[in-house]
């Protein structure tokens, strides 16, 4: 079936588009009011992402308030671990915590290689629904982790400002770290297949924690895996990379033949960015999510002023990482109508 609004596929595959599309990352949840309520009629947050008539409602809800020219599927990175065989926690206000983490070659030993289909049907489940839902408005983009930032929370258990113990972890255990970042790479490969089969229209690898590795060890622990994942993925749908923070990357993704889009965040300066990645991609991002705290009239200034930099083809709009909890949903919406409003 043909989509109404494929811009956001367009714009991805380097195909003309009459305008800049525009989606946000963590749209889906976060900031509406319309997803508190519903949320706060269920039970935690995995009970949430296991209900796909729950995860529908959330991922069209920014389509319809928002109105962006995307959704993104209402799931967690996390949910790759847990299928993995490594459990855990939503904590209120604080964060994932993983009960128990990664420390040995035996621990890896013990993890399977998760099979999309089967034990990450739900996800399935709710992009189909969300389909349905959506009635081929706008694209549906699936997503996972990078093998790195899902090893990053095995490894530490939790969020930190530094991952150092899953730095230690690459100093110490190379070997072992190899081999965990082996099982994740295959599992999140069935997983966005997995996702594509149920509908899925592009996919998105989210590298949260990539700006801290050094280049060399970003060469040797995250971008050969995101290689692989982005390989098995780029002939059906298109593949959007995001290596958040990590700017000395940035050259090294542009030569990544086989994806279509590098997504940045709002410390990298758009001109120079084109100038290191090259021609042939195209570049998503990456106003400063902070930026919408500002006055509505600043926020369309700055969101014009960011399209003027990225120029009219190969942008996705989009902030430099995600939403935060308590942007006002009025502001958000500011900036996906400055995005729509602006002309060449
Ligand atoms: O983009 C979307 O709206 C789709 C849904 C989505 C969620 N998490 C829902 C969520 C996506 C794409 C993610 C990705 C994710 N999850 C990342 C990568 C992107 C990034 O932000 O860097 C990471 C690192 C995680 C791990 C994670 N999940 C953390 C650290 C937390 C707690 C703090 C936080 O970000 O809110 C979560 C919880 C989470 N994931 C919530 C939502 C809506 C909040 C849950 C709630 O409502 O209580």
């Amino acid at each position: 079936m043909n989509l109404q609004n494929d811009l956001i596929l367009r714009a991805a595959r380097g195909e003309k588009t009459e305008r800049t599309p525009v989606w946000l990352m963590r749209q889906a949840g976060r900031v509406l009011p319309e997803y508190r309520e519903v949320r706060a009629k269920m039970g935690g947050f995995k009970e949430l992402v296991k209900s796909p008539e729950f995860a529908c409602e959330v991922t069209v809800q920014p389509v319809d308030i928002l109105g962006v020219d995307a959704a993104i599927i209402f799931s967690d990175i996390l949910v790759i671990p847990e299928a993995m065989g490594l459990d855990y926690e939503m904590v209120e206000s604080r964060g994932p915590l993983f009960p128990k983490t990664i420390r040995t070659a035996a621990d890896v030993e013990a993890l399977r290689v998760a099979n999309g289909v089967d034990d990450l049907s739900y996800v399935c489940d709710a992009i189909r629904l969300t389909k349905a839902a959506l009635g081929n408005r706008v694209p549906l983009i699936g997503f996972a982790g990078a093998p790195w930032t899902i090893l990053a929370y095995m490894v530490e258990g939790s969020g930190s400002k530094t991952f150092s113990k899953a730095k230690r972890f690459l100093y110490t255990e190379p070997q072992t770290a190899h081999a965990l970042l082996e099982k994740i790479t295959q599992s999140t490969i069935h997983y966005l297949k997995a996702q594509v089969a149920a509908g899925a229209d592009l996919v998105q690898i989210f590298d949260s924690w990539a700006g801290i590795l050094s280049p060399a060890q970003y060469r040797e622990f995250a971008l050969p895996y995101i290689a692989r994942i982005s390989e098995a993925l780029h002939t059906l749908v298109p593949v959007t990379v995001f290596a958040k923070d990590a700017h000395f990357i940035r050259r090294d993704l542009g030569q990544l033949s086989s994806c279509h889009t590098i997504g940045l965040d709002w410390t990298m300066d758009a001109t120079e960015s084109r100038q290191l990645i090259g021609p042939d991609k195209t570049l998503q991002g990456n106003a400063d999510p902070c930026l919408l705290y500002s006055d509505f009239a600043t926020i369309k200034a700055e969101a014009h002023k960011m399209l003027r930099q990225f120029g009219s083809q190969r942008h996705i709009a989009n902030l430099g990482h995600g939403l935060y909890p308590d942007l006002e949903k009025d502001k958000v919406r500011c900036f996906v109508d400055a995005v729509k409003e602006f002309q060449w």
